[in-house]
Protein backbone atom coordinates (compact mmCIF):
# COMPACT_ATOMS: atom_id res chain seq x y z
CA UNK A 1 0.00 0.00 0.00
CA UNK A 2 1.43 3.59 -1.01
CA UNK A 3 -0.69 5.83 -0.45
CA UNK A 4 -0.84 7.12 3.58
CA UNK A 5 -1.52 9.89 5.84
CA UNK A 6 -0.64 9.88 8.73
CA UNK A 7 -3.04 11.46 11.86
CA UNK A 8 -0.78 12.49 14.72
CA UNK A 9 -2.97 11.94 17.86
CA UNK A 10 -2.63 14.49 20.83
CA UNK A 11 -5.18 13.33 22.53
CA UNK A 12 -8.55 15.36 21.04
CA UNK A 13 -11.96 13.68 21.20
CA UNK A 14 -12.61 13.63 17.34
CA UNK A 15 -9.70 12.32 16.73
CA UNK A 16 -10.74 8.80 15.47
CA UNK A 17 -13.53 10.83 13.66
CA UNK A 18 -10.74 12.35 11.60
CA UNK A 19 -9.03 9.08 10.85
CA UNK A 20 -12.52 8.07 9.35
CA UNK A 21 -13.30 10.88 6.98
CA UNK A 22 -10.01 10.25 5.56
CA UNK A 23 -10.50 6.96 4.52
CA UNK A 24 -14.12 8.02 3.56
CA UNK A 25 -12.00 10.26 0.84
CA UNK A 26 -10.52 6.55 -0.33
CA UNK A 27 -7.49 7.60 1.43
CA UNK A 28 -5.56 5.35 3.55
CA UNK A 29 -4.19 6.77 7.03
CA UNK A 30 -3.48 4.81 10.28
CA UNK A 31 -3.69 7.29 13.71
CA UNK A 32 -0.35 6.88 15.77
CA UNK A 33 0.35 8.78 19.35
CA UNK A 34 2.42 11.79 19.80
CA UNK A 35 5.19 9.82 21.67
CA UNK A 36 5.91 8.02 17.75
CA UNK A 37 9.42 8.70 16.52
CA UNK A 38 10.90 10.63 13.82
CA UNK A 39 12.34 7.39 12.68
CA UNK A 40 9.16 5.53 12.79
CA UNK A 41 7.39 8.51 11.13
CA UNK A 42 9.69 8.20 8.13
CA UNK A 43 9.38 4.62 7.94
CA UNK A 44 5.58 4.97 7.47
CA UNK A 45 6.72 7.26 4.28
CA UNK A 46 2.83 8.82 4.89
CA UNK A 47 2.08 11.40 1.91
CA UNK A 48 0.65 14.13 4.24
CA UNK A 49 0.71 14.21 8.40
CA UNK A 50 -2.19 15.86 10.25
CA UNK A 51 -2.10 16.77 13.70
CA UNK A 52 -4.65 16.57 15.72
CA UNK A 53 -6.96 18.66 18.31
CA UNK A 54 -6.18 17.73 21.89
CA UNK A 55 -7.12 18.98 25.50
CA UNK A 56 -4.05 20.78 26.51
CA UNK A 57 -2.36 24.22 25.87
CA UNK A 58 0.94 24.08 23.98
CA UNK A 59 2.54 26.62 26.38
CA UNK A 60 1.93 24.53 29.35
CA UNK A 61 4.51 22.26 30.77
CA UNK A 62 4.83 19.26 29.14
CA UNK A 63 2.26 19.79 26.95
CA UNK A 64 2.55 16.77 24.37
CA UNK A 65 4.75 17.29 21.53
CA UNK A 66 6.71 15.84 18.70
CA UNK A 67 10.15 15.88 17.30
CA UNK A 68 10.72 19.21 15.45
CA UNK A 69 12.17 17.48 12.59
CA UNK A 70 8.85 16.47 11.45
CA UNK A 71 8.52 20.42 9.63
CA UNK A 72 11.82 19.42 7.56
CA UNK A 73 10.10 15.79 6.46
CA UNK A 74 9.08 17.70 3.16
CA UNK A 75 5.70 16.78 3.49
CA UNK A 76 2.51 18.54 3.85
CA UNK A 77 1.23 19.20 6.97
CA UNK A 78 -2.64 20.02 8.14
CA UNK A 79 -2.91 20.93 11.94
CA UNK A 80 -6.36 20.98 13.25
CA UNK A 81 -6.72 23.04 16.53
CA UNK A 82 -4.12 22.20 18.65
CA UNK A 83 -2.21 20.71 16.47
CA UNK A 84 -2.97 24.21 14.94
CA UNK A 85 -1.38 26.15 17.76
CA UNK A 86 1.29 23.35 17.64
CA UNK A 87 3.08 24.49 14.54
CA UNK A 88 2.73 27.98 14.94
CA UNK A 89 4.29 27.90 18.89
CA UNK A 90 6.99 25.50 16.76
CA UNK A 91 8.04 27.88 14.07
CA UNK A 92 8.43 30.89 16.63
CA UNK A 93 4.60 32.28 16.44
CA UNK A 94 3.10 32.70 20.44
CA UNK A 95 0.12 31.21 21.44
CA UNK A 96 -2.25 32.99 24.02
CA UNK A 97 -5.07 32.22 26.37
CA UNK A 98 -8.55 33.57 25.68
CA UNK A 99 -9.20 33.34 29.10
CA UNK A 100 -8.23 37.57 29.96
CA UNK A 101 -10.21 37.70 26.47
CA UNK A 102 -12.66 37.18 24.31
CA UNK A 103 -10.80 34.95 21.94
CA UNK A 104 -11.90 31.40 22.84
CA UNK A 105 -14.63 30.37 20.48
CA UNK A 106 -17.02 27.89 21.21
CA UNK A 107 -19.53 26.27 18.69
CA UNK A 108 -21.03 27.42 15.44
CA UNK A 109 -18.47 30.20 14.18
CA UNK A 110 -19.45 32.25 10.85
CA UNK A 111 -15.68 32.13 9.05
CA UNK A 112 -14.33 33.75 6.09
CA UNK A 113 -11.68 32.43 3.84
CA UNK A 114 -9.09 33.59 1.74
CA UNK A 115 -10.53 31.05 -1.05
CA UNK A 116 -7.05 31.63 -3.19
CA UNK A 117 -5.77 29.25 -0.85
CA UNK A 118 -5.36 25.20 -1.79
CA UNK A 119 -6.97 24.37 1.13
CA UNK A 120 -9.92 26.31 0.53
CA UNK A 121 -10.60 25.54 -3.39
CA UNK A 122 -14.20 25.94 -4.56
CA UNK A 123 -16.14 26.53 -1.38
CA UNK A 124 -17.84 29.89 -0.60
CA UNK A 125 -15.86 33.11 1.26
CA UNK A 126 -17.98 32.09 4.39
CA UNK A 127 -19.59 29.69 5.92
CA UNK A 128 -20.15 28.08 9.35
CA UNK A 129 -17.04 26.37 11.05
CA UNK A 130 -17.33 24.47 14.36
CA UNK A 131 -14.98 26.38 16.64
CA UNK A 132 -13.69 24.77 19.95
CA UNK A 133 -10.70 26.55 21.85
CA UNK A 134 -9.60 28.02 24.59
CA UNK A 135 -6.17 29.30 22.85
CA UNK A 136 -5.60 31.32 20.10
CA UNK A 137 -2.66 32.87 17.76
CA UNK A 138 -1.64 36.03 18.63
CA UNK A 139 1.45 36.50 16.26
CA UNK A 140 1.68 34.39 13.61
CA UNK A 141 5.66 32.92 12.65
CA UNK A 142 7.91 34.59 10.25
CA UNK A 143 7.04 33.31 6.35
CA UNK A 144 2.99 32.39 7.67
CA UNK A 145 0.15 34.37 6.17
CA UNK A 146 -3.50 34.13 7.84
CA UNK A 147 -5.79 32.55 5.19
CA UNK A 148 -9.43 32.74 7.19
CA UNK A 149 -10.85 34.71 9.98
CA UNK A 150 -13.68 35.01 12.27
CA UNK A 151 -14.99 37.93 14.40
CA UNK A 152 -12.97 37.50 16.89
CA UNK A 153 -10.14 35.33 15.41
CA UNK A 154 -7.95 37.20 12.78
CA UNK A 155 -6.38 34.22 12.30
CA UNK A 156 -8.87 30.69 12.13
CA UNK A 157 -6.56 29.67 9.65
CA UNK A 158 -2.74 29.84 8.62
CA UNK A 159 -0.38 28.56 6.20
CA UNK A 160 3.42 29.26 4.86
CA UNK A 161 1.98 29.15 1.48
CA UNK A 162 3.75 25.77 0.99
CA UNK A 163 3.39 22.69 2.85
CA UNK A 164 2.41 23.71 6.30
CA UNK A 165 -1.57 24.41 7.09
CA UNK A 166 -3.43 24.76 10.21
CA UNK A 167 -6.85 25.49 10.70
CA UNK A 168 -8.25 26.57 14.49
CA UNK A 169 -11.58 25.13 13.45
CA UNK A 170 -12.76 21.06 13.41
CA UNK A 171 -12.87 19.97 9.88
CA UNK A 172 -14.23 16.45 10.79
CA UNK A 173 -17.22 17.50 12.46
CA UNK A 174 -20.63 17.83 10.48
CA UNK A 175 -20.98 21.03 12.06
CA UNK A 176 -17.98 22.55 9.87
CA UNK A 177 -20.24 23.07 6.73
CA UNK A 178 -17.54 22.91 4.00
CA UNK A 179 -15.14 20.42 6.30
CA UNK A 180 -14.94 17.57 4.24
CA UNK A 181 -14.70 19.66 1.29
CA UNK A 182 -11.78 21.12 3.02
CA UNK A 183 -9.97 17.74 4.44
CA UNK A 184 -10.50 16.80 0.74
CA UNK A 185 -8.32 20.04 -0.51
CA UNK A 186 -5.83 18.63 1.71
CA UNK A 187 -5.91 15.00 0.39
CA UNK A 188 -6.17 15.86 -3.02
CA UNK A 189 -4.82 19.26 -3.79
CA UNK A 190 -2.28 19.40 -1.36
CA UNK A 191 -0.74 15.91 -0.69
CA UNK A 192 -1.75 14.93 -4.34
CA UNK A 193 -3.25 11.54 -2.81
CA UNK A 194 -4.81 9.54 -6.34
CA UNK A 195 -7.67 7.82 -3.90
CA UNK A 196 -7.40 4.50 -4.25
CA UNK A 197 -8.55 2.96 -0.93
CA UNK A 198 -11.71 1.07 -1.23
CA UNK A 199 -12.77 -2.34 -0.01
CA UNK A 200 -13.18 -3.57 -3.52
CA UNK A 201 -9.41 -2.88 -3.53
CA UNK A 202 -8.51 -4.30 0.29
CA UNK A 203 -10.57 -6.75 -0.56
CA UNK A 204 -8.53 -8.25 -3.57
CA UNK A 205 -5.07 -7.20 -1.95
CA UNK A 206 -6.18 -8.78 1.06
CA UNK A 207 -7.30 -12.23 -0.33
CA UNK A 208 -3.91 -12.05 -2.22
CA UNK A 209 -1.86 -11.25 0.48
CA UNK A 210 -3.44 -14.12 3.06
CA UNK A 211 -2.26 -16.50 0.33
CA UNK A 212 0.83 -15.49 -0.11
CA UNK A 213 1.60 -15.74 3.60
CA UNK A 214 -0.21 -18.85 4.88
CA UNK A 215 1.12 -20.82 2.10
CA UNK A 216 -0.04 -24.14 1.95
CA UNK A 217 0.01 -23.65 6.12
CA UNK A 218 -3.57 -24.33 7.68
CA UNK A 219 -5.93 -21.63 10.11
CA UNK A 220 -7.71 -21.88 12.66
CA UNK A 221 -9.83 -18.86 12.93
CA UNK A 222 -12.29 -17.72 16.46
CA UNK A 223 -15.13 -17.63 14.88
CA UNK A 224 -17.84 -15.77 17.55
CA UNK A 225 -20.29 -15.34 15.24
CA UNK A 226 -20.16 -11.33 14.98
CA UNK A 227 -19.86 -9.13 12.30
CA UNK A 228 -15.51 -9.13 12.27
CA UNK A 229 -15.36 -12.55 12.96
CA UNK A 230 -17.83 -13.67 10.14
CA UNK A 231 -16.40 -11.19 8.05
CA UNK A 232 -12.72 -12.37 8.45
CA UNK A 233 -14.00 -16.08 7.78
CA UNK A 234 -15.25 -15.25 4.60
CA UNK A 235 -12.08 -13.70 3.39
CA UNK A 236 -9.90 -16.58 4.40
CA UNK A 237 -12.54 -19.49 2.96
CA UNK A 238 -12.09 -16.96 -0.62
CA UNK A 239 -8.10 -17.14 -0.09
CA UNK A 240 -7.28 -20.64 1.34
CA UNK A 241 -10.59 -22.85 1.51
CA UNK A 242 -11.45 -25.79 3.02
CA UNK A 243 -7.80 -25.22 4.80
CA UNK A 244 -9.67 -23.17 7.32
CA UNK A 245 -11.47 -24.18 10.67
CA UNK A 246 -13.45 -21.93 12.20
CA UNK A 247 -13.80 -22.56 16.49
CA UNK A 248 -16.92 -21.33 17.84
CA UNK A 249 -16.92 -21.35 21.77
CA UNK A 250 -19.72 -21.33 23.52
CA UNK A 251 -18.31 -19.84 27.08
CA UNK A 252 -21.65 -20.39 28.48
CA UNK A 253 -21.92 -16.45 28.41
CA UNK A 254 -24.07 -16.31 25.31
CA UNK A 255 -27.50 -14.64 24.08
CA UNK A 256 -30.76 -16.79 24.49
CA UNK A 257 -29.68 -19.49 21.55
CA UNK A 258 -27.23 -18.25 20.42
CA UNK A 259 -25.30 -21.56 19.69
CA UNK A 260 -27.82 -22.60 17.55
CA UNK A 261 -27.93 -19.68 15.57
CA UNK A 262 -24.02 -19.61 14.82
CA UNK A 263 -24.96 -23.26 13.47
CA UNK A 264 -27.37 -22.43 11.60
CA UNK A 265 -26.00 -19.07 9.58
CA UNK A 266 -22.66 -20.94 9.38
CA UNK A 267 -23.84 -24.59 7.65
CA UNK A 268 -25.22 -22.39 4.98
CA UNK A 269 -21.77 -20.97 4.16
CA UNK A 270 -19.58 -24.38 3.27
CA UNK A 271 -17.45 -23.63 6.32
CA UNK A 272 -15.83 -26.34 8.54
CA UNK A 273 -16.81 -25.31 11.52
CA UNK A 274 -16.55 -26.80 15.04
CA UNK A 275 -18.61 -25.85 18.41
CA UNK A 276 -17.04 -26.19 21.49
CA UNK A 277 -19.47 -26.43 24.47
CA UNK A 278 -17.18 -24.83 27.55
CA UNK A 279 -19.56 -23.99 29.57
CA UNK A 280 -18.58 -25.39 32.86
CA UNK A 281 -14.39 -24.92 32.14
CA UNK A 282 -15.56 -20.38 31.62
CA UNK A 283 -17.93 -20.52 34.85
CA UNK A 284 -15.40 -22.35 37.28
CA UNK A 285 -12.85 -19.52 36.36
CA UNK A 286 -15.01 -16.80 36.41
CA UNK A 287 -15.91 -17.76 40.39
CA UNK A 288 -15.80 -14.71 42.83
CA UNK A 289 -14.51 -12.31 40.01
CA UNK A 290 -15.82 -9.32 40.29
CA UNK A 291 -13.93 -6.58 38.66
CA UNK A 292 -14.15 -6.36 34.82
CA UNK A 293 -10.88 -6.06 33.96
CA UNK A 294 -10.24 -9.44 35.18
CA UNK A 295 -13.20 -10.88 33.65
CA UNK A 296 -12.17 -10.14 30.28
CA UNK A 297 -8.14 -11.39 31.33
CA UNK A 298 -9.99 -14.54 32.30
CA UNK A 299 -12.14 -15.24 29.64
CA UNK A 300 -9.57 -14.34 26.75
CA UNK A 301 -6.87 -16.71 28.42
CA UNK A 302 -9.06 -19.24 28.39
CA UNK A 303 -10.50 -18.72 24.88
CA UNK A 304 -6.93 -19.22 23.89
CA UNK A 305 -6.46 -22.15 25.84
CA UNK A 306 -9.59 -24.06 24.49
CA UNK A 307 -8.36 -23.27 20.90
CA UNK A 308 -5.33 -24.69 21.55
CA UNK A 309 -7.12 -27.56 22.53
CA UNK A 310 -8.28 -27.74 19.66
CA UNK A 311 -5.79 -26.83 17.29
CA UNK A 312 -4.57 -30.29 18.72
CA UNK A 313 -8.04 -32.12 18.00
CA UNK A 314 -7.29 -31.55 14.72
CA UNK A 315 -3.89 -31.60 14.18
CA UNK A 316 -3.25 -27.81 13.44
CA UNK A 317 0.18 -26.80 14.53
CA UNK A 318 3.47 -24.71 14.79
CA UNK A 319 3.27 -24.56 11.07
CA UNK A 320 -0.05 -23.15 11.15
CA UNK A 321 -1.94 -19.88 11.47
CA UNK A 322 -4.35 -18.64 14.57
CA UNK A 323 -6.46 -16.01 13.14
CA UNK A 324 -8.86 -13.80 14.80
CA UNK A 325 -11.32 -10.89 13.65
CA UNK A 326 -9.42 -7.86 16.04
CA UNK A 327 -10.51 -4.27 14.32
CA UNK A 328 -8.85 -1.16 14.45
CA UNK A 329 -10.98 0.47 18.06
CA UNK A 330 -10.18 -3.03 19.85
CA UNK A 331 -6.25 -1.84 19.04
CA UNK A 332 -6.80 1.72 19.61
CA UNK A 333 -8.84 0.96 22.77
CA UNK A 334 -6.95 -1.69 24.52
CA UNK A 335 -4.75 1.19 24.86
CA UNK A 336 -2.30 -0.40 22.00
CA UNK A 337 0.51 2.68 20.80
CA UNK A 338 0.09 4.80 24.06
CA UNK A 339 -3.58 5.59 23.97
CA UNK A 340 -5.28 5.61 27.42
CA UNK A 341 -6.73 1.86 28.14
CA UNK A 342 -10.60 2.18 28.13
CA UNK A 343 -11.57 -1.64 27.60
CA UNK A 344 -8.72 -4.42 27.33
CA UNK A 345 -10.37 -6.19 24.45
CA UNK A 346 -10.63 -9.56 25.43
CA UNK A 347 -8.87 -10.54 21.57
CA UNK A 348 -6.10 -9.18 23.36
CA UNK A 349 -4.84 -11.09 25.73
CA UNK A 350 -3.92 -14.31 24.53
CA UNK A 351 -1.32 -15.76 26.95
CA UNK A 352 1.71 -16.11 25.21
CA UNK A 353 1.72 -20.20 25.13
CA UNK A 354 -0.83 -19.78 22.74
CA UNK A 355 0.97 -17.42 20.49
CA UNK A 356 3.98 -19.31 20.75
CA UNK A 357 1.63 -22.55 19.52
CA UNK A 358 1.69 -20.52 15.62
CA UNK A 359 3.31 -19.88 12.65
CA UNK A 360 1.86 -16.30 13.40
CA UNK A 361 -1.41 -14.80 14.36
CA UNK A 362 -3.52 -13.51 11.71
CA UNK A 363 -5.56 -10.10 12.24
CA UNK A 364 -5.71 -9.00 8.78
CA UNK A 365 -8.78 -6.59 9.51
CA UNK A 366 -7.12 -4.72 12.36
CA UNK A 367 -6.65 -1.81 10.30
CA UNK A 368 -10.60 -1.57 9.42
CA UNK A 369 -13.25 0.54 10.82
CA UNK A 370 -16.76 -1.26 11.91
CA UNK A 371 -18.21 0.63 8.89
CA UNK A 372 -15.84 -0.05 6.52
CA UNK A 373 -16.08 -4.39 8.46
CA UNK A 374 -19.60 -4.26 6.91
CA UNK A 375 -18.58 -2.92 3.37
CA UNK A 376 -16.19 -5.72 2.88
CA UNK A 377 -19.20 -8.06 3.98
CA UNK A 378 -21.22 -6.83 1.86
CA UNK A 379 -18.36 -6.84 -1.00
CA UNK A 380 -17.69 -10.71 -0.14
CA UNK A 381 -21.66 -11.03 -0.39
CA UNK A 382 -22.46 -12.46 2.81
CA UNK A 383 -26.12 -11.90 3.83
CA UNK A 384 -27.43 -8.62 5.36
CA UNK A 385 -28.15 -10.99 8.91
CA UNK A 386 -24.63 -10.98 9.30
CA UNK A 387 -23.63 -7.98 8.24
CA UNK A 388 -25.22 -5.53 10.20
CA UNK A 389 -26.05 -8.03 13.09
CA UNK A 390 -25.41 -6.12 16.43
CA UNK A 391 -22.22 -6.49 17.89
CA UNK A 392 -21.95 -8.71 21.08
CA UNK A 393 -18.99 -8.50 23.00
CA UNK A 394 -16.52 -11.49 22.85
CA UNK A 395 -16.75 -11.96 26.51
CA UNK A 396 -20.61 -11.98 26.39
CA UNK A 397 -23.15 -11.62 29.10
CA UNK A 398 -19.74 -11.92 31.67
CA UNK A 399 -19.38 -8.25 31.49
CA UNK A 400 -23.00 -7.35 31.23
CA UNK A 401 -23.72 -9.45 34.70
CA UNK A 402 -22.30 -6.89 36.99
CA UNK A 403 -20.28 -8.79 39.92
CA UNK A 404 -19.95 -11.92 40.31
CA UNK A 405 -21.26 -14.19 36.88
CA UNK A 406 -23.81 -17.64 38.24
CA UNK A 407 -25.41 -20.16 35.78
CA UNK A 408 -28.29 -18.40 37.45
CA UNK A 409 -27.57 -14.90 36.83
CA UNK A 410 -26.55 -16.25 33.41
CA UNK A 411 -30.10 -17.49 33.17
CA UNK A 412 -32.09 -14.99 34.03
CA UNK A 413 -30.54 -12.04 31.95
CA UNK A 414 -30.81 -14.18 29.22
CA UNK A 415 -34.35 -14.62 29.80
CA UNK A 416 -34.60 -10.64 30.30
CA UNK A 417 -32.42 -9.84 27.17
CA UNK A 418 -34.56 -12.18 24.75
CA UNK A 419 -37.69 -10.34 26.09
CA UNK A 420 -36.61 -6.73 25.18
CA UNK A 421 -34.52 -7.50 21.90
CA UNK A 422 -37.57 -9.56 20.99
CA UNK A 423 -39.75 -6.59 21.31
CA UNK A 424 -37.61 -4.22 19.82
CA UNK A 425 -37.40 -5.82 16.77
CA UNK A 426 -41.25 -6.49 16.46
CA UNK A 427 -41.79 -2.68 16.96
CA UNK A 428 -39.31 -2.30 13.79
CA UNK A 429 -37.00 -0.01 16.06
CA UNK A 430 -33.91 -1.33 14.48
CA UNK A 431 -33.15 2.01 12.86
CA UNK A 432 -32.70 3.65 15.68
CA UNK A 433 -31.39 0.55 18.21
CA UNK A 434 -28.03 -0.24 16.55
CA UNK A 435 -27.22 -2.24 19.59
CA UNK A 436 -29.99 -2.92 22.50
CA UNK A 437 -29.75 -5.33 25.35
CA UNK A 438 -29.92 -5.68 28.92
CA UNK A 439 -27.28 -5.31 31.76
CA UNK A 440 -28.14 -7.89 35.09
CA UNK A 441 -27.24 -5.42 38.29
CA UNK A 442 -25.89 -6.13 41.40
CA UNK A 443 -28.35 -4.07 43.14
CA UNK A 444 -31.80 -5.62 44.78
CA UNK A 445 -34.40 -3.50 45.38
CA UNK A 446 -37.35 -3.67 47.60
CA UNK A 447 -40.98 -4.54 45.72
CA UNK A 448 -43.75 -4.95 46.47
CA UNK A 449 -45.73 -8.29 44.15
CA UNK A 450 -49.53 -9.41 44.82
CA UNK A 451 -49.68 -9.12 48.31
CA UNK A 452 -46.11 -9.78 49.27
CA UNK A 453 -42.81 -7.66 49.46
CA UNK A 454 -39.88 -8.51 46.96
CA UNK A 455 -36.16 -8.02 47.35
CA UNK A 456 -35.01 -9.20 43.81
CA UNK A 457 -32.12 -7.79 41.39
CA UNK A 458 -32.82 -4.40 39.36
CA UNK A 459 -32.59 -4.99 35.88
CA UNK A 460 -31.24 -1.95 33.15
CA UNK A 461 -32.23 -1.76 29.29
CA UNK A 462 -29.69 -0.14 27.21
CA UNK A 463 -30.13 0.67 23.52
CA UNK A 464 -27.94 2.98 21.74
CA UNK A 465 -27.63 4.38 18.03
CA UNK A 466 -24.26 5.12 16.36
CA UNK A 467 -22.50 4.09 13.64
CA UNK A 468 -19.42 3.53 14.44
CA UNK A 469 -19.52 2.31 17.83
CA UNK A 470 -16.79 5.08 19.08
CA UNK A 471 -19.77 7.84 20.17
CA UNK A 472 -23.14 6.65 20.59
CA UNK A 473 -26.24 8.16 21.22
CA UNK A 474 -28.82 6.56 23.22
CA UNK A 475 -32.24 5.18 21.48
CA UNK A 476 -35.58 7.50 21.79
CA UNK A 477 -37.66 4.23 22.22
CA UNK A 478 -40.93 5.18 22.57
CA UNK A 479 -42.75 4.81 26.16
CA UNK A 480 -45.09 2.49 25.20
CA UNK A 481 -42.48 -0.24 23.88
CA UNK A 482 -40.41 0.61 26.73
CA UNK A 483 -43.91 -0.22 28.92
CA UNK A 484 -44.28 -3.51 27.31
CA UNK A 485 -40.55 -4.66 27.74
CA UNK A 486 -41.28 -3.86 31.87
CA UNK A 487 -44.46 -5.59 32.30
CA UNK A 488 -43.39 -8.73 30.59
CA UNK A 489 -39.88 -9.00 31.98
CA UNK A 490 -41.26 -8.45 35.86
CA UNK A 491 -44.21 -10.82 34.96
CA UNK A 492 -42.31 -13.52 33.22
CA UNK A 493 -38.62 -13.66 35.23
CA UNK A 494 -39.39 -13.73 39.40
CA UNK A 495 -35.39 -12.92 39.51
CA UNK A 496 -36.09 -9.54 38.32
CA UNK A 497 -38.38 -6.74 40.00
CA UNK A 498 -37.35 -3.55 39.03
CA UNK A 499 -36.15 -1.86 35.33
CA UNK A 500 -34.68 1.19 34.48
CA UNK A 501 -33.54 2.59 30.99
CA UNK A 502 -30.10 3.89 30.47
CA UNK A 503 -30.06 7.61 28.97
CA UNK A 504 -26.28 7.98 28.67
CA UNK A 505 -24.55 8.72 25.70
CA UNK A 506 -21.18 7.95 24.93
CA UNK A 507 -19.02 9.49 25.72
CA UNK A 508 -19.19 9.83 28.76
CA UNK A 509 -20.41 7.01 29.22
CA UNK A 510 -19.50 3.32 27.14
CA UNK A 511 -22.00 1.16 25.05
CA UNK A 512 -21.73 -2.17 27.63
CA UNK A 513 -21.76 -1.28 31.00
CA UNK A 514 -18.24 -3.09 32.57
P1 LIG B 1 -17.91 0.15 24.61
O1 LIG B 1 -18.57 -0.50 25.77
O2 LIG B 1 -16.41 0.19 24.73
O3 LIG B 1 -18.22 -0.78 23.37
O4 LIG B 1 -18.49 1.49 24.29
C1 LIG B 1 -18.04 -0.45 22.02
C2 LIG B 1 -18.42 -1.67 21.21
O5 LIG B 1 -17.48 -2.73 21.46
C3 LIG B 1 -18.14 -3.85 22.02
N1 LIG B 1 -17.24 -4.36 23.06
C4 LIG B 1 -16.47 -5.45 22.90
N2 LIG B 1 -16.32 -6.27 21.87
N3 LIG B 1 -14.74 -7.52 23.11
C5 LIG B 1 -15.47 -7.33 21.98
O6 LIG B 1 -15.35 -8.12 21.04
C6 LIG B 1 -14.83 -6.73 24.20
O7 LIG B 1 -14.16 -6.95 25.21
C7 LIG B 1 -15.74 -5.63 24.08
N4 LIG B 1 -16.10 -4.63 24.92
C8 LIG B 1 -17.00 -3.87 24.27
C9 LIG B 1 -19.46 -3.33 22.58
O8 LIG B 1 -20.45 -4.32 22.63
C10 LIG B 1 -19.78 -2.22 21.59
O9 LIG B 1 -20.37 -2.72 20.42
Amino acid sequence: MKEKILIIDFGGQYNQLIARRVREHNVYCELMPYTVSIEKIREFDPIGIILTGGPHSVYEKDAPSIDKSIFTLNVPILGICYGCQFIAQSLGGVVSSAKESSLGEYGRTETVFDISCPLFKDIPQKSITWMSHGDYISKLPDGFTSVAKTASCPMAAITDGRLLYGVQFHTEVDNTEYGSKILYNFLYNICHAKGGWKMDSFCQNAIADLRAKIGDGRVLLALSGGVDSSVLASLLSRAIGNKLTCVYVDHGCMRMNESAKIKEIFSAMDLNLVVVDAEDRFLSKLKNIRDPQEKRKIIGREFGYVFLDEAEKFGITKKDFFAQGTIYPDVIESGEGGAGVIKLHHNRVLPSEVLMSFKDILEPLSCLFKDEIRKLGKELGLPESIVYRQPFPGPGLAIRILGEVTKEKLDTLRLADSIFTSEIEKSGLTDICSQYFAVLTDSKSVGVMGDGRTYEHALVLRSVKTNDFMTASWSRIPYDVLDRVSVRIVNEIPKINRITYDITSKPPATVEWE
